[in-house]
């Protein structure tokens, strides 16, 4: 299994999938995106990938499938076939089973549009909005089997302005989602990471990246 090879699943527009693409094709993230997955027909995701030249690029239909379990088994078929290292959750608006995520243990990454452990779920960007937070942003995560509830990899903030609204704060956290995804996906490849309870912690401190 190629360290760098990975496979994104997505549902929707594709922004996250696309900017990693651009930094791939620029250079600055070393990973090499084998196989993208979606669960909608109609998602951006799927042409956006077909546009770069993504080896593999299925639409693999829910109502093809008896029920969750099959379905998740399907497409975990089609990730260890690809041989890809990384799961790469971007938009991805499913719930996966326990046995996928048992299946690719710590090697399944998402992305969430708030700064958990707040405001997990769905709609993380409107109810942190509702709740009247000051600050919000996103958060790089390993996923276990509790929803948005596994090891934090890195998190960005944006501030919440009163004038705010879904739209405004949602474009303003996927502009840090766009660096930070990118940028999270190179320094696991690159530097690597341990796990102490709960906390992650890298090979490579942050400092020393800055400097460099
Ligand atoms: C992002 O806001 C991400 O945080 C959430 O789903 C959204 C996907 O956006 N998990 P896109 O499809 O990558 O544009």
């Amino acid at each position: 299994m190629n360290p760098g090879l990975i496979a994104v699943m997505a549902s929707g527009r594709g922004s996250n999938l696309s900017v990693i693409l651009q930094a791939v094709k620029a250079g600055i993230c070393p990973v090499d995106v084998r196989l993208v997955i979606s669960n909608k027909a109609d998602a951006g995701a799927l042409d956006i990938a077909r546009r770069a030249g993504v080896a593999e690029v299925f639409h693999i239909n829910p109502g093809d499938y008896p029920d969750r379990a099959a379905y998740d088994i399907a497409c975990g078929d089609a990730i260890e076939r690809a041989g890809c290292r990384w799961i790469v959750l971007a938009g991805y608006m499913r719930i996966l089973s326990s046995a996928f995520v048992q299946r690719f243990a710590g090697r399944i990454i998402n992305i969430h549009p708030a700064l958990l452990p707040s405001f997990i779920g769905a709609d993380g960007v409107a109810d942190a909005l509702a709740y009247g937070v000051k600050v919000s942003g996103c958060t790089v995560h390993l996923v276990n089997e509790v929803l948005d509830g596994g090891p934090i990899l890195a998190q960005a903030v944006v501030p919440v302005l009163d004038n705010d609204s879904f739209e405004s704060l949602h474009a303003r956290i996927q502009q840090e989602e766009h660096r930070l995804y990118p940028a999270t996906l190179k320094r696991i490849i690159e530097d690597g990471f341990l796990l102490d309870g709960r906390r992650v912690i890298w090979h490579t401190p942050m400092s020393h990246l800055q400097n460099s």
